[in-house]
């Protein structure tokens, strides 16, 4: 990588980042917990207006939240446990889609409630997380191949239960908050504290990239010397090693030997200015309760202060202005676009994702 001539910028325009939604990837919803039995939640994903429930024997389902009568919101009508009724014409449907009251028919009319399907959505949960799977538009039904669900590696003593989930919604498309979080040099100006990293503190970093499934690894590391909030929670420097995939999901693994840390963050687009930005984190550091109100107002504080660097990034993005990628510290970013180009355009030629990825050194200040 550091042999190629050296490009000093890249124009932004040709990476492609004319906002387009992924499809054929599960997405992050909210927190397993959150989704009580008995209830429901309207949730808008890629502008699609979802209801989301558990029935009374604990399944989670999604539907699409219009009813597909005449549009209104099924998420403003009545759910009994079990079917959810619209509030306009009384409409009635089960977990998977299927119409099973029409109350304004005759037996002779049609339709009936057999003839009527509204959308389902698969959602799968898994480690405190629901997932739900957005495939081609209309079609989000379990005909397609699933692919699988991301994974956090286990923290041997706590498995999969997580200790905290954090939300922020970021008023940015999925790009910038996708790319703002992989972005490796505006540590030392947006995170700056005086606990664990002065301002402008900035030491050369020299990390190896490999190929992951649908992205790529930061390859096992020891954390740098600047990555004090780090060693302080953890009590040393730890092994990390982050793995970033399509759509928007980062993952990493940090351990001292002693103490592990897991963290998820997962992007979902809400519309093409919005995103929900999850961190799930997993972690056997003892202190129970007052670690956990500790890293909450810690984690919390970064998202806000990337949540906050990003809409700078978008006022400045609205006026159009011609930007750049820098080599090294950008790589990861003209990466991202590299590989969503080509998942839609595997998608497109029906054929099997190429990951374009390769192995790879490369070098920052930060
Ligand atoms: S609009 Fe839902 S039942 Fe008529
Ligand atoms: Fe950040």
């Amino acid at each position: 990588m550091n042999e190629s001539p050296p490009i000093l910028t890249e124009p932004h325009g040709d990476t492609g980042t004319a906002l387009t939604f992924l499809r054929g990837f599960w997405y992050y919803t909210m927190a397993s917990h959150e989704l009580v039995a008995g209830k429901t939640c309207a949730v808008v994903i890629m502008g699609e207006p979802i209801l989301l429930g558990r029935t009374r024997d604990g399944a989670a389902f999604a539907l699409s939240d219009t009813c597909p009568h005449r549009g209104t919101l099924l998420s403003r009508g009545s759910f009994d446990g079990q079917e959810v009724e619209c509030p306009y014409h009384g409409w009635r449907f089960n977990s998977g889609g299927q119409c099973t009251a029409i109350p304004s028919q005759l037996p002779d009319q049609r339709p009936q409630p057999a003839d009527i399907k509204t959308n389902c959505f698969p959602v799968h949960e898994s480690q405190g997380n629901l997932w739900l799977y957005m495939g081609r538009p209309h079609l989000g039904r379990p005909q397609e191949n699933l692919p699988t669900l991301p994974r956090v590696p286990e923290v041997p003593a706590v498995g999969d239960r997580f200790q905290l989930h954090l939300r922020r919604r970021f008023d940015c498309s999925i790009d910038l908050a996708i790319t703002g979080l992989m972005d490796p040099a505006h540590g030392a100006f947006v995170h700056a504290s005086t606990v664990w990293r002065g301002h402008r503190d900035v030491l050369t970093k020299e990390k190896q990239f490999s190929p992951a499934p649908l992205g790529w690894r930061m390859d096992k590391h020891t954390a740098s010397g600047n990555a004090r909030a780090y060693r302080l929670f953890l009590g040393g420097a730890p092994e990390t090693e982050i793995t970033y995939s399509l759509p928007g999901v980062r993952i990493e693994h940090a351990t001292t030997g002693r103490f592990t840390y897991c963290g998820l963050t997962a992007c979902t687009p809400v519309d093409a200015q919005t995103t929900d930005v999850h961190h799930v984190m997993y972690w056997d550091v003892p202190g129970g309760g007052l670690t956990r109100a500790l890293v909450r107002r810690v984690a919390g504080r970064f998202l806000g202060q990337d949540a906050d660097a990003v809409a700078d990034m978008r006022d400045g993005q609205a006026y159009d202005p011609e930007t750049m990628l820098v080599q090294d510290a950008d790589n990861q970013i003209r990466w991202y676009y590299r590989l969503k180009k080509e998942w839609q355009q595997s998608r497109k030629e029906d054929r099997p994702f190429k990951n374009p990825i390769e192995t790879a050194v490369l070098r920052w200040r930060s």
